[in-house]
């Protein structure tokens, strides 16, 4: 995105604004700072957060929440239990954005609650507020009352006209530092914490969260919950409207407005087999029971792994399970991510990378070999593309974002599919045995922990490099984690089911009417590759043999219809505008 001037003063301003901040708390190279009395954040710490958890950090949240949907506002109490591990430290910072703080109490052991001083420091944008609270000597629990904001950035409250049905419908998204927008808490990746919730919503609406949910509505419209397994802030989810349930079996279910649930169970039966292949690839699931909750159009992502409950887009429903590699990205995440976390934004493609790697590993078991190649090209096209537009050093798997840029920025193909390929690069030196025992063990290693890249490296070193010795500089490991681009020992991947799709085009160019192409028996992904691999320059009227043969422009499949409508831009083909508009204005993914 180009830099606008006022874009530009912002960022100017939020970074003054933070340096000057660091340089308030970071006292030079002392631990601590004689005048001020406070410690210097320990190298390598989360820049995205005000957070201070080396010095106390939250281990246990209990929300007490009243959903509000005239006011748009989450009210209640967040109840904080905290570990005091630095004793001399008496002062308790978190992360707050657009919330009205209305009061903060302590109750320590034996003490009646006292009210707390506290304060909330100066307006850092997206990254919100610090509220600092002045702790008690015995403090070992913290009641934040707090109302959250009508804007509040996590948060999307929706008309009846945008759900499916005649009732309005809530929902939030917490990644990556919007949690402070609806709860004040530590949001932070390195600080988890399990959690207990109380939500108050209207009798007719069911509440879910990332936790263990109700399968039917209450009469009241109480709602409890607990996540029992320790998880960062990212990963607290609420969904609140018009919802059914329906068993999949296995642990397995699926949560959706009533007039989508029959379509969505369809679409995710295969949803049992893809956990028991992870299993058999990467340990047991350590979460309980694994549900997905299909939302109304607008939610922003594809998916999100909210722990026990992950977030779909309704999109991905094409009737045919073709866009399923969804579900076996957010179920990836079981393990890694939400169960071994990148400990920072700049870690981000722990996160990602290897739930991608995980994702196809997952995809060749249920669909076959040729299945997961043809997605692994469709990936590595994507990140193609990417590498052309991005800054050299955005390029690096490992990043370094300064304190000052929105961790979303990691949000990019590089992640995703250049970190995928980094582990496929691995498997393909060490072997699929060695490893799969590798990875197996890595997420059993350091289970509800966070990872930095280091920490990665480390553990590959010590667990797998150990006895392969003769392979490191093959490997191109620096290459891969601390330089652009995609090193010349990238995976080269081959598919003749696109091979097939490329000779097609060759021979459309060549002037055989699109109906008459072999095109029967293709699947989403082939004609994906089509449309991606279409000749250049195209006339309107090679356009219109195209839509008139294939249909794409009414199109149920949404990555279909979305590629098409990329050349419909691309060549301003008007006839497709009016398709072009309904997409646009439906299609809450980013797209
Ligand atoms: N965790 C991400 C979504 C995310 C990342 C939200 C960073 C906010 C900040 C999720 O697992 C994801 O990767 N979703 C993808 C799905 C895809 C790669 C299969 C999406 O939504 O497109
Ligand atoms: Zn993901």
């Amino acid at each position: 995105m180009p830099e606008t001037p006022l874009r530009f003063a912002v960022i100017v301003c939020l970074a003054l604004t933070v340096l000057l901040s660091l340089a308030c708390i970071e006292p030079g190279t002392s631990n601590e700072d004689a005048t001020t009395g406070v410690s210097a954040v320990p190298a390598g710490a989360d820049l995205h957060t005000a957070a201070r958890p080396w010095e106390v950090a939250v281990q246990h949240l209990e929300l007490d929440l009243s959903v509000d949907f005239e006011a748009r506002a989450l009210a209640g109490d967040a109840l904080l239990t905290l570990d005091r591990r630095d004793p001399a430290v008496d002062t308790l910072v978190l992360d707050t954005r657009d919330l009205d703080i209305e009061g903060v109490w302590a109750l320590g052991a034996g003490s009646d609650p006292a009210e707390l001083e506290h304060s909330l420091g100066p307006d850092q944008g997206l990254f919100g507020r610090a509220l600092t609270i002045q702790l008690l000597g015995d403090t070992e629990q913290v009641r934040v009352r707090y109302r959250s904001s009508p804007g509040a950035a996590a948060v999307q409250w929706l008309e009846p006209a945008q759900t499916a049905g005649e009732h309005p419908f809530l929902f939030t998204q917490s990644q990556s530092i919007l949690a402070r927008t609806w709860i004040p808490l530590q949001d932070t990746p390195s600080v988890r914490m399990t959690y207990e919730a109380t939500v108050r919503v209207p009798p007719e609406l069911l509440a879910v969260m990332s936790a263990d949910n109700p399968t039917e509505k209450s009469d009241d419209g109480v709602y409890r919950f607990r996540m029992e397994q320790p998880i960062p802030a990212y990963l607290m989810a609420l969904a609140v409207g018009d919802m059914a349930f329906e068993d999949l079996g296995g642990g397995v279910g699926v949560y959706a407005e009533p007039p989508v649930l029959a379509r969505a169970a369809a679409e995710f039966e295969d949803t049992g087999k893809m956990m028991v292949v992870t299993e058999g690839l990467y340990g047991p699931y350590r979460w309980d029971r694994y549900d997905i909750l299909v939302l109304p159009p607008s939610f922003p992502f594809g998916g999100m792994e909210n722990p026990r409950l992950t977030f779909a887009t309704p999109t991905i429903l094409a009737g045919d399970k073709s866009l399923t590699a969804l579900i076996a990205h957010e179920l990836a995440h079981s393990w890694s991510g939400n169960l071994v976390t990148n400990a920072t934004w700049n870690d981000f493609w722990l996160n990602e990378g290897f739930t991608v790697y995980i994702e196809r590993r997952i995809m060749e078991a249920v669909y076959g070999r040729d299945y997961a190649e043809m997605l692994w090209l469709l990936g590595l096209q994507d990140l193609e593309g990417t590498l052309e537009e991005l800054e050299p050093a955005d390029t690096h798997l490992r990043l370094d974002l300064a304190a000052d840029r929105d961790p979303d920025e990691a949000l990019t193909d590089v992640a995703y599919e250049k970190g995928a390929f980094f582990l496929r690069s691995l498997e393909e030196a060490f072997g699929r045995e060695a490893f799969d025992a590798w990875l197996r063990g890595y997420f059993e290693r350091h289970a509800f922990r966070p990872m930095t890249t280091s920490d990665f490296l480390e553990d590959l070193d010590e667990h797998l490099l150990e006895y392969h010795a003769d392979l490191r500089d093959d490997l191109q490991i620096p290459a891969w984690v601390d330089g652009p681009g995609l090193p010349d020992n990238a995976p080269v991947i081959e598919s003749e089911a696109f091979e097939r799709v490329e000779a097609q085009i060759s021979v459309w160019e060549s002037g055989t009417p699109a109906a008459d192409l072999a095109t029967d028996g293709w699947n989403t992904h082939q004609w994906l590759h089509f449309l991606r691999h279409l000749p250049e320059p195209l006339s309107e009227q090679q356009l219109a043999d195209l839509d008139g043969a294939f249909a794409f422009s009414a199109s149920g499949n949404s990555e279909v219809l979305h590629a098409w409508l990329l050349q419909v831009v691309d060549h301003q083909y008007l006839p497709a505008y009016p398709a072009l508009e309904r997409f646009l204005t439906s299609m809450g993914r980013r797209k």
